[in-house]
């Protein structure tokens, strides 16, 4: 493929081989190679995700020298993204010091790189991770990391799974969640939910344990609601403060796998869940507040059963009678979610 696309993407397969054999087989590398390992990173994974590593000094211009070497045209390397540009118009390596992760498209293809500073915390002026800028082959509203694998994950499994990050999909990959797939940040975007919607019927969500986490899985479980009806959505919460790399470091794959499948939850019992966040409930007023939330949400609920278990359980849950839940349900008009 001699498109300028074919070639930008080539150009991305060939920084990947080079990023990944500076991890692996130099002296330069060594430093991630073990932090990576220190993180559970295993030799087979780094090989599957292709990491790589991209060195420190700012004055070492690996990649621009490569690509010099092979002659590859400099409008064609300025408009890669790989390469930021000083005011002389001269190219340089966009990143040092990173861990690389290779952003894929459906076809396996390099179209862009993530890269992680090796310190475990980030820094003011140091972004933990940096992305490559959208350039004529990535768009990252299209995008969704490990996508390529994942497809054959979800032939299995019937599913995907969507993860916060890298490092979940990676790590979760390692022990066998292999239909693992990140929207590299929390916005899910209505482009996304088109691929995963034509990929497969069903979603999990599996975000962080934090709150960030968990205002991420209420925008993405409207997401979903709205773009994708049809589509199944499973919303699996991690216990607090643990992201799903972290579970299985902690835990192993076992309990992450055992953990995945018997913690789902359908949208409405998470959006049950989620309303009671930072609410004291033994308090009336903050009470009845929760209660009418709740009902609205059980307003939209369109099978009577179900509608009627959910009842019950609030019912159970607070101590009420039922009835009066249902009389009150009976005033309320079913949201347009
Ligand atoms: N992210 C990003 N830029 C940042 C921080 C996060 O693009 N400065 C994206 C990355 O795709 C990251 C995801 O958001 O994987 C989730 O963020 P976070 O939970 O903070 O990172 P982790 O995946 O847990 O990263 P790590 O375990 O390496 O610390
Ligand atoms: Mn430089
Ligand atoms: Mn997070
Ligand atoms: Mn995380
Ligand atoms: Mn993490």
């Amino acid at each position: 493929d001699n498109s300028p696309k074919g070639q930008l993407t080539k150009l991305h397969d060939q920084a990947a081989k080079l990023y990944h054999h500076l991890l692996v087989n130099t002296e330069a590398g060594e430093k991630a190679l073990h932090y990576l390992t220190k993180r559970g990173v295993s030799r087979k994974l780094i090989d599957q995700f292709d990491l790589g590593y991209a060195v420190e000094q700012s004055d070492e211009e690996v990649l621009l020298e490569y690509a010099q070497k092979q002659q590859i045209d400099y409008q064609l390397l300025r408009q890669s993204g790989l390469f930021t540009e000083d005011q002389q118009g001269n190219l340089h390596d966009r990143f040092h010091g990173r861990i690389m992760y290779p952003i894929k498209n459906e076809n396996g293809h390099v179209i862009a790189f993530s890269g992680r500073i090796l310190a475990p915390k980030a820094t003011q002026n140091e972004p933990k991770y940096m992305n490559s800028p959208e350039t004529p082959i990535f768009n990252k509203r299209r995008t969704l990391f490990n996508l390529d694998l994942a497809k054959k994950g979800a032939r299995q499994s019937g599913s995907l799974t969507l993860f916060e990050g890298f490092m979940d999909v990676i790590a979760a990959f390692g022990v066998g969640v292999k239909n693992g797939i990140a929207s590299m940040g929390t916005n899910l975007t209505e482009e996304q939910i088109q691929i995963i919607q034509r990929i497969t019927s069903q979603v999990n969500i599996c975000y962080d344990g934090d709150d960030p986490g968990q205002n991420a899985i209420n925008r993405a479980v409207q997401m979903f609601t709205d773009n994708a009806p049809r589509l199944g959505v499973k919303i699996i919460q991690l216990p607090a403060g643990i992201d799903p790399d972290e579970y299985v470091q902690k835990y192993g794959g076992i309990k992450f796998s055992d953990y995945l499948s018997q913690n789902t939850e359908n949208s409405v019992e998470f959006h049950l869940k989620y309303l009671q966040r930072g609410l004291n409930l033994k308090n009336q007023d903050e009470l009845m507040g929760y209660l009418n939330a709740a009902l609205q949400v059980i307003a939209g609920v369109s099978e009577p059963v179900a509608q009627d278990l959910y009842l019950q359980k609030l019912a159970t849950k607070f101590g009420l009678d039922k009835t009066s839940l249902v009389n009150q349900l009976a005033k309320i008009q079913p949201p347009s979610r």
